[in-house]
């Protein structure tokens, strides 16, 4: 097999997870669990978002998380939408942001209430700013393997979203399966549209779980040359503008498949786990990941 050495893991429990969620977590709690996926060696860690409070209250006061978190331990992306996300950004300082937007038009507008073209002029407002001043900027696209509003998407269309972030200036592509309905062979399609207008080393995968195909289409991507991957501890996540989006890929079952095929993350799976029931503590529910419920907590 055709297999990177290392990956990159991108954990987004604290934002992609906790935003999700019926009930909103302390600031307290989120700076426990951001602290604890630090301490267990994972490489970046997105804390929080600078989002309207209105449209996604559990992301509510991210500067206080972020302000209470070592700034040399990770990177550390904070999700920004528009030109305000940015300013609260810059005045808690943050080194690298995260913008989103889609592959499909009808879900950028419930997510952000403009079109992908007008999420476009939003990030012109502020990206090259970003980049002058240091910023590491991530570039998120949704809905690239399917839209729950839409139906398909057609790598195309990835492809030119892709190119456009390219040109804003990110330095980095995830590409988002938001509804978890992607299958390896559409790994195929995406990343071959998607590999002219960046550079795979700058390509990082994002798959949400809900019909159990994640840890496949990883794979996948890692035998095209793909070694950076999003994943949520204990599996938390999902979209609250995407029905049916249930968890993100599980950083601990990914942990297990990439360690036992002997690829390095310098990532600590014990402490992934335990931070994960943590949280799942505080949440009161089990959470999905398999490597959880497979383990029992000193193992
Ligand atoms: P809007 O209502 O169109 O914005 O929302 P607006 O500019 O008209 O402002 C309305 C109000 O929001 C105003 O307050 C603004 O000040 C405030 P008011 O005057 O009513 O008191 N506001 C803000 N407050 C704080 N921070 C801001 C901000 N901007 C405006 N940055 C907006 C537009 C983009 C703000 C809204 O739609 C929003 O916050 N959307 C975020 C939705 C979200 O967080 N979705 C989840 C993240 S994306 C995701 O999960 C997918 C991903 O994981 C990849 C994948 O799986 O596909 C990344
Ligand atoms: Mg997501």
């Amino acid at each position: 097999m055709n297999l990177p050495s290392r990956v990159r893991i991108v954990e987004v429990g604290p934002r992609d997870g906790l935003q999700n969620e019926a009930i909103t977590v302390s600031v307290e709690d989120r700076i426990t669990f951001c602290l604890a996926l630090i301490e267990a060696g994972l490489p970046v860690v997105e804390p929080g978002a600078f989002v309207s409070p209105k449209w996604v209250p559990q992301m509510a006061d991210s500067e206080d998380v972020f302000k209470a978190l070592p700034k040399d331990r990770a990177q550390l992306p904070m999700l920004v939408p528009n030109r305000q996300g940015y300013e609260r950004a810059r005045a808690a300082g943050v080194s690298a942001i995260a913008i989103f937007t889609a592959a499909s038009d009808a879900f950028n507008l419930r997510n952000t209430n403009v079109t992908i073209d007008e999420s476009i002029r939003r990030f012109e407002e502020f990206v090259g700013e970003a980049k002058k001043a240091g910023v590491f900027v991530r570039g998120y696209i949704s809905t690239c393997f399917g839209c729950p509003y839409e139906g398909p998407v057609p790598p195309a269309k990835v492809a030119d979203v892709t190119r456009r972030l390219i040109g804003l200036g990110c330095d980095e592509i995830s590409l988002g399966d938001t509804i978890g309905i992607a299958v390896p062979s559409q790994v195929d399609d995406v990343i071959g549209a998607v590999s002219p207008h960046a550079p795979l080393a700058r390509l990082a995968v994002h798959f949400h779980d809900t019909r159990g195909v994640a840890l496949a289409n990883v794979l996948r991507a890692l035998q095209l040359g793909v070694a950076i991957v999003d994943s949520s501890a204990g599996g938390l996540g999902g979209c609250p503008y995407a029905p049916g989006a249930s968890g993100n890929l599980a950083t601990e079952d990914l942990l297990y498949m990439l360690h036992g095929m002997g690829i390095e993350t310098g990532v600590d799976i014990v402490k992934v786990a335990a931070a994960s029931r943590l949280i799942g503590e505080r949440l009161g529910h089990e959470l999905p990941s398999r490597y959880l419920r497979a383990t029992r907590p000193q193992e």
